[in-house]
C-alpha cells in the first residue's frame, strides 16, 4: 500500500507499522478540526452501506464525513431496500458507485467487503464482514492504546471473550503480532481464536492461553473485553453457555496493573460493569470518541485530500 489514495481498506494485513503510524499522524491534524479540515472533502459522496446493525462505527463514520465537509448517502435498513428485493450485492454494489466516491459497507458475510471492491471502482472501506475482520476498529484501538501507554511495541495486551467470532479481536491480533505487542488469548475453550489466524500470526507473539482471566490479568497492560457474538450462534443453547463467561468488576480490576487500561469496541452486554466507567483504567469511551479523527484520516487519505 503506497499512500492510501484510491486504496479500499478491506484488511489490517494491508497496512505495515509505518502506515499505521501514518495514519495516527494524520489523525492527530484530523482532531484540530480546522477550517480546512472542514471542508477537506467539500463535493464528495460517502454510501454507508449497513447491512448489519451499528452504532458506533456507523454514527462516527458519517460524523467524519460531515466533519470533513463531504456529504452521506445511506439506507435506513436493508429492508428498505431492493435487496430485499432480491437484487445481489455485486449489481447493489455497481450502482452505488456509481453514485458515490466512497463505499463504507458492514455486511454479516466474511469477504463481502473484499468482494465489494472488487465491482467498485471507487474505494470500498470493510466496517465489519462476518467474524472476518474490522480493520478501522483495529486502527482505532491501537490509536487509543498508543495515547494511553505512549507505544505498543512489547505491551503485554489480553484479548478476553469471543476470540471465535469477535472481528475486532480477529484484526486486534494481526496488528498486534506486526508491531510486536505480547498477545495473552483469554477465552471459553468454545471461542477460541481460529486456527488459521494463529497459524498466520507470529507465534512468538502469543504470551499465554487460557480460560481464566485471572490467571493473567495480573500481566496485562491492555485488557481489551468483548462482546459474545450472539448473532453467529446457529444454537443460541451454546451461547447461553458461553454468554456470562467474563465480568469485569471493580473487585477484578483489584487485581490488575494498578496502570492497566480497560478496552472494549462496544456495545458491552456484560462484560464491565458500570461501577468500573468511573476507574481511570476504563478506556471505551475515549476509544469509541477515537473513531472520529481515525475514521476522518482514512476517508480524507482514500479520497487523496490527505
Ligand atoms: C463491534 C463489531 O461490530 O464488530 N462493534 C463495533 O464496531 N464497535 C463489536 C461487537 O459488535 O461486539
Amino acid at each position: 500500500m503506497a499512500g492510501l489514495k484510491g486504496s479500499d481498506i478491506i484488511s489490517i494485513n494491508d497496512f505495515s507499522s509505518s502506515e499505521i503510524e501514518h495514519v495516527f499522524d494524520v489523525a492527530d491534524t484530523m482532531s484540530k478540526g480546522t477550517k480546512t479540515i472542514n471542508s477537506l472533502l467539500k463535493g464528495k459522496l460517502m454510501a454507508a452501506m449497513f447491512f448489519e446493525p451499528s452504532t458506533r462505527t456507523r454514527f462516527s463514520f458519517e460524523a467524519s464525513m460531515h466533519r470533513l465537509g463531504g456529504d452521506v448517502l445511506d439506507f435506513a435498513n436493508t429492508e428498505s431496500t431492493s435487496v430485499a428485493k432480491g437484487e445481489n450485492l455485486a449489481d447493489t454494489i455497481r450502482i452505488i458507485d456509481s453514485y458515490s466516491d466512497v463505499i463504507v459497507i458492514r455486511h454479516k458475510y466474511e469477504g463481502a467487503a473484499r468482494l465489494a471492491a472488487k465491482f467498485a471502482s471507487h474505494p470500498v472501506i470493510n466496517a465489519g464482514d462476518g467474524s472476518g475482520q474490522h480493520p478501522t476498529q483495529t486502527l482505532l484501538d491501537l490509536y487509543t492504546i498508543r495515547k494511553a501507554k505512549g507505544n505498543i511495541k512489547g505491551l503485554r495486551v489480553g484479548l478476553v471473550g469471543d476470540l471465535k467470532y469477535g472481528r475486532t479481536v480477529h484484526s486486534l491480533a494481526y496488528a498486534l503480532s506486526k508491531i510486536g505487542a505480547k498477545i495473552y488469548l483469554v477465552s471459553p475453550e468454545m471461542l477460541q481464536m481460529p486456527d488459521h489466524i494463529l497459524s498466520d500470526i507470529n507465534k512468538a507473539s502469543i504470551a499465554g492461553k487460557t480460560e481464566r482471566l485471572e490467571d493473567v490479568i495480573g500481566e496485562l497492560d491492555v485488557i481489551y473485553m468483548t462482546r459474545v457474538q450472539k448473532e453467529r450462534f446457529g444454537d443460541l443453547n451454546e451461547y447461553a453457555k458461553v454468554s456470562r463467561a467474563y465480568t469485569i468488576t471493580r473487585d477484578t480490576m483489584a487485581n490488575a496493573q494498578k496502570d492497566a487500561i480497560l478496552m472494549h469496541p462496544l456495545p458491552r452486554i456484560n462484560e464491565i460493569s458500570a461501577d468500573v466507567d468511573s476507574m481511570k483504567n476504563a478506556k471505551y469511551f475515549e476509544q469509541a470518541a477515537n473513531g472520529i479523527p481515525i475514521r476522518m484520516a482514512l476517508l480524507a487519505m482514500v479520497l487523496g485530500a490527505m
